[in-house]
């Protein structure tokens, strides 16, 4: 037995095993064994007679977040500029940040920050494109390795419409440097796991989105991109693809959706019926980013719909597009938004609960890294420990009520412990 990952955690216990409804074990018993969940008890079981007990008094105890989607290039340009739509703040904001991070000593500053604020927050598992550059890449995975979280990262694949400064020369450059990436990354880290990362289908030639397809069937590793975020990008895409049925099609083609290949698409905001179909088919984790759909002004995603269909989904707070790296704000902007979608758009489509918004920013996302986000027997233990005596108040409350305002209300200094799978990383 790992005597270091044997322990239990009590306190109040929430979690949602399913998004109807939380589950709750009040002065409970969470235990890691070996760095997975045993379960949730009210009495310490016999079995477990003598493990070290960390006594988080009236604290809370919930599993660690995830989130399926950001951008860390784009932290140092969080709350600027989006005052334009998709394809003119890719081009305005974006592109010449991104372009910065060749300049390696600009990159290890930048991600230094972005790494500081994902350590301190209560983020577990994250999702995370970089840039097309490798030494900045590498870089930032040594970074998030410290931390103790557990991340994917991708270098970006682009090789046309973006500018001269950031655009791979050819196919066969990105495709050599994104192997040279893979080489530099391969047995380094254990918190850390490279990911493929075409941008979208916009910035990939087919010949790149080709060799992407074979390189993710020679190496199986997971793929992340965009999907139909904005009606102008869904057009352009139809002009560049016009033998493709719809968007996803065009990564389909190429062997980079779903199926045996594990796909994370950002956004899915104007998805058609054929492309929903066909991610729920293969099982593609939809990554929702309310926060950056409202801000670049593409819409808001029918999540009812792919919650109400089981599909993969999962949260992502999308920075820069979002603001915040916060996936508490993360969960709450997705239910305002949902709100406004159902008032003012479909009213088929019921608001999202308190419950179903913390399934998806826990174990709804945590289902790409396997048995993730929930304190369910077998589960990864990640967890956090949230001191909410600094969120006052004169009535009782119920610790699922306590949740509901920490996750509306909290931030970083609420949060007093940080654990992932079964290591205290904070
Ligand atoms: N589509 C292609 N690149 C990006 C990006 O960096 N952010 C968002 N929100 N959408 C994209
Ligand atoms: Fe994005």
């Amino acid at each position: 037995m790992n005597h270091e990952k044997t322990f239990a955690l009590k306190g109040d216990i929430v979690y949602t095993a399913a998004p109807g409804g939380f589950t709750v074990v009040e002065q409970g018993y969470a235990v890691c064994e070996n760095g997975r969940s045993a379960g949730v008890f009210g009495r310490l079981p016999e079995q477990f007679d003598g493990i070290h007990v960390e006594d988080c008094g009236q604290k809370l105890i919930i599993p660690g977040l995830v989130d399926l989607h950001l951008h860390a290039p784009q932290y140092s340009f969080r709350g600027l500029g989006m005052d334009l739509e998709l394809l003119d703040w890719l081009e305005t904001h974006t592109f010449p940040e991104e372009a910065r991070f060749c300049d390696l000593d600009y990159a290890k500053r930048a991600y230094t920050l972005f790494a500081d604020a994902l350590s301190r927050g209560a983020t577990t598992r994250a999702c995370v494109f970089a840039t097309v550059h490798v030494p900045a890449t590498l870089c930032l995975m040594e970074l998030l390795e410290r931390t103790g979280i557990r991340a994917m990262v991708g270098k970006v694949n682009m090789d046309r419409n973006c500018p001269d400064s950031l655009r791979e020369q050819s196919a066969a450059v990105s495709l050599g440097e994104t192997r040279r990436w893979l080489e530099g990354c391969a047995g380094k880290f254990k918190n850390v796991s490279p990911i493929l990362t075409p941008r979208f289908i916009p910035s990939c030639t087919d010949e790149l989105m080709r060799g992407l397809g074979a390189l993710q069937q020679a190496t199986g590793l997971p793929v992340q991109s965009h999907l139909s975020e904005n009606h102008s990008e869904i057009e352009w895409v139809q002009q560049l693809c016009p033998e493709s049925a719809f968007y996803g099609d065009a990564y389909d083609r190429f062997g980079l959706f779903g199926g045996g290949c594990p796909t994370i698409m950002a956004h899915c905001v104007h998805s058609s019926a054929a492309e929903i179909d066909l991610m729920k088919r293969r099982g593609v984790f939809i990554a929702h980013c309310a926060a950056s759909n409202m801000n670049i002004c593409s819409g808001v995603a029918p999540v009812r719909t792919y919650l109400a269909r089981g599909m993969n989904v999962g949260l992502g707070t999308d920075v820069a597009g979002g603001f915040s790296d916060s996936v508490f704000r993360a969960m709450s902007d997705a239910i305002q938004a949902s709100k406004l979608r159902w008032r003012l758009t479909d009213d088929s489509l019921a608001p999202l609960t308190v419950s179903e918004a913390f399934y998806l920013g826990t174990k709804g996302g945590g289902a790409f890294f396997g048995k993730v986000g929930s304190f369910e027997a077998g589960y990864e233990f990640d967890a956090l420990v949230i001191d909410d005596a600094g969120l006052p108040h004169p009535q009782p409350l119920t610790p699922a009520e306590r949740l509901e305002r920490v996750v509306y209300l909290s931030d970083d200094r609420h949060i007093s412990g940080k654990y992932v799978a079964g290591a205290r990383v904070r």
